[in-house]
């Protein structure tokens, strides 16, 4: 292991393959999310103007669903990594749920929003969601019933793009757990860590669509995956520390 200074940096990638094994669909697999609706109607802003019952009741369904999940040995394990390299690891999830946060890790990024904040339409201001969206409840700051879940639909600008380069652009290792890399800016974070000259693994439950340009590659559930990797980093960072 080689390290372009004392720190090894590492930029960590989830997707909804990381919550799959709680009990969270995932977006694109054989009963996913996406099976029965249409990203246009559920994940656009164009969708939510259109039809916003829809939209609120659709994210609420999701917000119930995650509120009775729990962590699994993955979100745990990628804990166990936030404590041995704090600052030296950046964990950014694709997912909405707060799994990472129950699983134990204190800083992440949640480039696509976090399905548990409301965002006032009106005053701009974020918020705990209560359970339901569909009835309008009242922003707290403006009292305003435009609450919309504070996710990021497809042709929003996902959150801390900045951040989020200049640690692919400084990182040793980048990994990617349970995504599909279908969708971007995310699936050209791989391209990015290489471009700085990181080395990039892979973790996924199947061969994803940019498999082929990791480094390395290895298939199998991230409940077995995920462990294995963070203990075998941690001995070699002890080894060569
Ligand atoms: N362990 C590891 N990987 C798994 C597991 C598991 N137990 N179960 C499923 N996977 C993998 C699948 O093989 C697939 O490659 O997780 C991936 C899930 O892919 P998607 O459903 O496309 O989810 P994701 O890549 O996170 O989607 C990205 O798309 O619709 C948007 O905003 C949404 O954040 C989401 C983004």
């Amino acid at each position: 292991m080689t390290s372009r200074n004392a720190r090894y940096r590492v930029v960590v990638l989830t997707g909804a393959g990381i919550s799959a094994e709680s009990g969270v669909a995932t977006f694109r697999d054989a009963g996913g999310l996406w099976e029965g609706h249409r990203v246009e109607d559920v994940a656009t802003p164009a969708g939510f103007v259109r039809d916003p019952d829809t939209v609120q009741r659709f994210y609420d369904d999701r917000r119930a669903a995650i509120a009775v999940v729990q962590p699994n040995v993955a979100h745990r394990a990628l804990a166990r990594l936030e404590d041995a390299l704090g600052d030296d690891l950046l964990l950014v999830t694709q997912n909405i749920d707060d799994l990472h946060e129950r699983g134990g890790s204190r800083a992440v990024i949640h480039m696509h929003g976090r399905i548990g904040i409301a965002l006032c339409r009106s005053c701009g201001k974020r918020s705990a969601a209560p359970t339901m969206l569909l009835d309008r409840p009242p922003c707290p700051y403006c009292s305003g019933r435009t609450l919309r879940p504070d996710v990021v639909w497809f042709g929003e600008v996902p959150h801390d793009l900045d951040l989020i380069g200049r640690a692919l652009a400084e990182c040793d290792l980048f990994v990617a757990v349970g995504t599909l890399g279908a969708v971007y800016p995310a699936a050209g974070f791989v391209a990015s860590a290489l471009d700085a000259g990181a080395r990039t693994l892979e973790l996924n439950l199947t061969v994803s669509e940019v498999s082929s340009i990791f480094d390395e590659v290895r298939m199998g559930r991230a409940s077995e995956l995920v462990p294995a990797w963070v203990d075998e980093l941690l001995a070699e960072l002890r080894r060569t520390a």
